[in-house]
């Protein structure tokens, strides 16, 4: 496996879950870590966390639905770490329900799909 020392990760969603996680896995391994989500109380504890264990770790608070925070969050890893090599794009929701409680137009369908869909790649630079 090619090592993740050095590299500079950018990853949404990262404020619980799996992306606390890998952004935690990441850092402890090399990776500079630029963590995005809504949760700015969440982004603090995470980023000191890692920091706390020699890591480096930033935030930018970002809903990834909003192309300008998208932005500031991709500028934030370039301005504070130079580049960016990975996006790990996990920002999204994950809501159980019943097939027979499905329907195409409810609430937490349209918002998973927004979340999940709207945060591509076309907004990283560097
Ligand atoms: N866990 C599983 O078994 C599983 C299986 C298949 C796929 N997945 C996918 O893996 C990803 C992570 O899942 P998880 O289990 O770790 O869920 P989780 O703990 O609920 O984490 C979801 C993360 O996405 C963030 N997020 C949601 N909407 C966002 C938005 N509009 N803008 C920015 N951040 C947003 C949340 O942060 P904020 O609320 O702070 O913004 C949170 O950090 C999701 O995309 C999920 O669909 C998970």
């Amino acid at each position: 496996m090619t090592s993740v020392e050095g590299k500079v990760v950018v990853i949404t969603g990262a404020s619980s879950g799996l992306g606390e996680a890998t952004a935690k896995l990441l850092a402890e391994r090399g990776a500079s870590v630029m963590l995005g989500a809504r949760r700015e109380e969440n982004l603090q504890r995470i980023v000191s966390e890692i920091e706390d264990d020699g890591g480096a770790a930033s935030y930018r608070v970002t809903d990834v639905t909003n192309k300008d925070q998208v932005e500031n969050l991709v500028g934030g890893a370039v301005d504070e770490f130079g580049r960016i090599d990975v996006l790990v794009n996990n920002a999204g929701l994950m809501p159980l329900s019943t097939l027979s409680s499905w329907t195409s137009g409810s609430r937490w369908w349209m918002s998973t799909s927004r979340a999940s869909c709207t945060a591509s790649p076309q907004r990283s630079r560097g």
